[in-house]
């Protein structure tokens, strides 16, 4: 994941959270993210939540939730077993279906889950692609099941690490989610959920916290313009820039493809290499994959991540829990030379560990 410098530079500088052109710039932030959605603007629209990505997951969960109705969440990864976790903690009744790591979800199943018991559920939430392994889950499809279902239930789509680098029809989802530092190339600091207005306006007094009351903070962005709480005026200029960066790169669709050339490189040349992928090329995304670790004695992934780190090249350690895994990320300001360097960079690492190649 890097960030450009032209990003860099817009941040540099310090701005008054109060002042108008800080205000100004919120609201371009907040009619541009429901733009390039391609969800109707009349209907839609942005709150922006301070913190990282889970803070807005936190958020929509606790702030949509009717105490009596239960959330659907389809899992398939540690980014869906988190929604659990949060609605846990939050006294939030859910029930989790918890799918294979690496196949797609059995559409079949969630519909007749709805079928049987869909009037216990008011939501159904889900990740776009779950970035445990790269696998890309089907939402237009399973948003088409939830709305045949019941056009009430809510449908929650945390597409934090797809959002600005998947093309997608998020067409039927109420609360869509993402972050700063992902494929809009921000950095970290702030969330977003673009909200269908009139499901939002049905969130007042839900919420059982006072920071995460997504209700209140669309309020105090409506009202004044301004954030209720101090916002990372820093990230935001950076993120404003990382919006006109992605519009010149020619939107999402360029950066969708940008990103699959990225994702197609790593994983010819990872092939050429001997390694496997977790998730098969018709499943997986192209945002992150998963490749098992090789057979080999000399492998430590410990060695292997320092190593490439002492080169300048950040990969992240498996998160799958039935596979050793590592994975490799092509997101963020990355082009198709630094994908051929990581791939130089993974070939003499595997030397120097006395690995041969291709690895077994
Ligand atoms: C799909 C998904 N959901 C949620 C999160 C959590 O975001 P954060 O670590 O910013 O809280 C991540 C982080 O990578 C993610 O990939």
């Amino acid at each position: 994941m890097g960030v450009s410098s032209r990003v860099r530079t817009a941040l540099n500088r310090d701005v008054g959270s109060r002042d108008i052109e800080f205000i100004g710039i919120i609201k371009t932030i907040r009619t541009t993210l429901v733009d390039i959605s391609e969800l109707p603007s009349k209907d839609y629209t942005t709150v922006l939540v301070q913190g990282s990505g889970t803070f807005a997951v936190e958020s929509v969960l606790n702030s949509t939730s009717d105490r009596d109705k239960s959330i659907l969440i389809l899992a398939s990864g540690a980014y869906g077993k988190r929604m659990k976790l949060i609605c846990d903690k939050a006294g939030i009744e859910s029930t989790m279906l918890l799918f294979s790591e690496n196949e797609p979800m059995p559409l079949e199943q969630v519909r007749e889950v709805l079928k049987t018991q869909g009037g216990s559920f008011g939501a159904v939430a889900v990740v776009h692609c779950e970035t445990t392994s790269g696998i890309l889950n089907p939402i237009s499809e399973i948003g088409r099941i939830v709305k045949e279902t019941d056009d009430k239930l809510l449908f929650i789509v945390d597409a934090m690490s797809s959002f600005g680098g998947v093309v997608a029809d998020f067409t039927g989802v109420d609360f869509l989610i993402s972050s700063a530092n992902k494929c809009i190339q921000g950095v970290p600091g702030f969330a977003f959920v673009i909200a269908r207005i009139d499901k939002l306006v049905e969130c007042q007094g839900k919420a059982t916290s006072l920071s995460l009351d997504l209700y209140d903070q669309w309020k105090g962005l409506e009202g004044n313009g301004q954030f209720r709480f101090t916002p990372p005026t820093h990230c935001l200029l950076g993120f404003m820039e990382a919006l006109n960066e992605l519009a010149t790169e020619g939107g999402i669709p360029a950066r969708a493809k940008r990103y699959q050339e990225n994702n197609r490189i790593i994983k010819e040349g990872m092939k050429k290499l001997g390694f496997r992928t977790f998730v098969d090329d018709a499943n997986d995304g192209h945002i992150i994959t998963s490749f098992y670790y090789p057979n080999n004695e000399n492998f430590q992934f410990e060695e292997f991540y320092d190593r490439l780190s002492d080169k300048g090249q950040l990969i992240y350690p498996g998160k799958v829990t039935k596979a050793d895994c590592f994975r490799i990320g092509n997101i963020g300001h990355l082009f198709p030379a630094d994908m051929y360097h990581l791939l130089d960079c993974i070939e003499l690492v595997l030397k120097a560990m006395h690995i041969s190649v291709p690895v077994s």
